[in-house]
């Protein structure tokens, strides 16, 4: 028997000739290699991905999948994704990492024609992504997030790129795969931090746009609940809208996405990238978001309280960590600013659970107030 459900979910996102499928669903990596051809997609294959990924295996079951289509076995050394491992972690989104993988591209000679697979959670889609972008001035690639994170916010949108030694996620290109294939039996071995890192991302969605699905994680999700799938198809969609109106980030609807990342950006900012996972920053930077949005842009005080207790059912942060500095928050908030053309923050804050909206500038009394919330 399969281990595959019978359901696989689509969602399509709808952006002319850059349009593509995203695929949710458990076992679909034994389809991959069928669901590449019919979208025309061809060998040779570079699968890239981490070390830590590797070692589980993954890359066993996309090649078990590709290796069942013809276009894909000219020749099976291709597919070797021993070729492709960069070493787990942040570290490796940086630009000497790019340089190394165009090499080995180049002297595995991968045509223009082929396909790049990243592997992988954020890190390895934004890094293999980016160099798929400007490898020949851009090639094929297919995203097989990896994370729970990976699968509801960094494969869907196009958005690849690596950081600079004290500038995250500074240099980049838009970049969209051609198809996104999310197997959630690849979360299995994913760490239930990690796994509550990426609810942090549902949790934003659900509060910025669709209060039925936040009603739906409220009292916490599981990487073994049935109703994963749809939970993470809905995210997708949620995106998926949100970049088809805004591809490139011109309009600032795409910025909605950014609700509670002005003060977890400058959280994960102050305690240099390691105290907390991106989501965990992210659920400090809500609970204080919700609070500016009641003072603010009158979100009812309930309302607050109930994303407060979301974060927590998913074993979310919602107290700062004692040795974190908040003046240096609010400073790297400032230095924030100065980076925006005209100096001033956006803040995306909630009107009430499922509806959000951009806002600039908030009193400064108001923001240090919402940092105190977090003691
Ligand atoms: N491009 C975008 O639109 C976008 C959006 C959000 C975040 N991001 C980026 O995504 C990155 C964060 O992504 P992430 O949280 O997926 O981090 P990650 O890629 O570092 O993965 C987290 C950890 O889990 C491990 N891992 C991945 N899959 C696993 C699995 N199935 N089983 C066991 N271990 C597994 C990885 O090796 C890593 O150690 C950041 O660099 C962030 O900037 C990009
Ligand atoms: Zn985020």
């Amino acid at each position: 028997m399969s281990s595959k459900d019978a359901k696989v979910r689509k969602v399509h996102v709808e952006l002319g000739a850059r349009s593509y499928d995203v695929l949710i669903g458990r076992g679909l990596l034994a389809d991959i290699g069928q669901e590449m051809r019919k979208r025309g997609l061809q060998g040779p294959v570079a699968i890239v991905t981490d070390t830590l990924v590797g070692s589980y295996n993954i890359d066993q079951a996309v090649k078990k999948g590709l290796a069942s289509v013809e276009t894909f076995l000219t020749d099976r050394s291709e597919i070797d994704s021993q070729d492709w491992l960069v070493p787990a972690g942040e570290s490796s989104k940086r630009l000497s990492q790019v340089e190394e993988l165009l090499s080995r591209l180049v002297k595995r000679k991968i045509p223009r024609s082929g396909t790049i697979i990243a592997l992988g959670g954020g890190v390895i889609g934004d890094l293999a992504g980016f160099a798929a972008a400007i490898y020949q001035r851009g090639i094929n690639f297919v995203q097989v997030p990896t994370t729970l994170l990976a699968m509801v916010d960094s494969s869907v949108g196009g958005k690849t790129g690596v950081n600079l030694p004290d500038r995250k996620n500074m240099v980049g290109a838009f970049h969209q795969p051609k198809l996104v294939v999310a197997d959630l039996a690849t979360l299995d071995t994913l760490p239930p931090r990690e796994f509550a890192a990426g609810m942090a991302e549902v949790i934003k969605y659900g509060a910025i746009a669709d209060k039925a699905l936040f009603e739906r994680v409220a009292e916490g999700v599981k990487p073994q609940d049935k109703g994963l799938a749809e939970i993470i198809e809905k995210c997708v969609a949620i995106k998926a809208r949100i970049v088809e109106n805004d591809e490139f980030e011109t309009k600032g609807e795409r910025a909605l996405l950014n609700f509670g990342h002005t003060i977890g950006h400058a959280i994960e900012g102050v305690t240099g990238y390691t105290t907390y996972l991106h989501g965990e920053a992210i659920s400090l930077g809500m609970r204080a978001a919700a609070w500016l949005s009641v003072w603010e842009a009158g979100l009812p005080e309930a309302e607050a309280r109930k994303i407060e207790a979301t974060l927590v059912a998913n074993h979310l942060p919602v107290t700062l960590k004692s040795e974190v500095d908040e003046v240096a928050i609010l400073s790297a908030l400032g230095n924030d600013k100065k980076v925006a053309a005209d100096g001033q923050n956006r803040w995306v804050l909630l009107k009430s659970l499922g509806k959000a909206s951009g806002r600039w500038e908030i009193p400064p009394i108001a923001v240090k107030r919402a940092l105190a919330v977090l003691r």
